[in-house]
């Protein structure tokens, strides 16, 4: 018998997540023993403004379909200003995509604490539902553009 996760479509989602918040959070989700899709692959970053806009097309270009960037919420980030630096960042970021055809839905920037472990599976969940009804990104046929980071 083929149970329903093998038979959806399963997204592959890069998630840059901070370590001094997100990355805690999504441990926490782990240890709690929160069930979420298991559908994010977690690349632990020191801040979220660390994550440059080239390091997501990159993703995008190299088989994901979406891409979970996750900080510590305005007024927390351990080097203070970081996340302020990626709300701005991201804005550029949604431009981009959508110039490049891409829906801007499948790029995330959310605010995780390392207290909110049920917060980061209810975004993980949210998103690959979403991606979901997206459908696989096929970057190549819609972008064919070699990214170099
Ligand atoms: S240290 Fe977490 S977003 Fe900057």
């Amino acid at each position: 018998m083929v149970n329903e996760l093998s038979t959806k479509f399963q997204p592959k989602i890069v998630g840059f997540l901070c370590r001094w918040c997100a990355y805690t959070g999504a441990d926490l989700a782990g240890t709690s023993r929160i069930k979420y899709p298991p559908n994010v692959t977690p690349i632990r970053v020191n801040c979220s403004g660390r994550v440059d806009p080239t390091f997501v097309l990159k993703a995008l270009a190299s088989g994901a379909d979406g891409v979970l960037i996750a900080g510590c919420h305005p007024g927390d980030c351990h080097y203070t200003n970081g996340n302020i630096k990626t709300i701005r960042r991201f804005k550029l970021l949604q431009r981009m995509l959508t110039q490049f055809g891409i829906e801007k839905d499948r790029v995330r920037l959310e605010w995780v604490s390392a207290s909110e472990g049920e917060r980061y599976a209810r975004i993980v969940e949210s998103m690959t539902q979403e991606l979901r009804a997206l459908g696989p990104l096929n970057w190549k046929s819609k972008v064919a553009v070699e990214v170099e980071a």
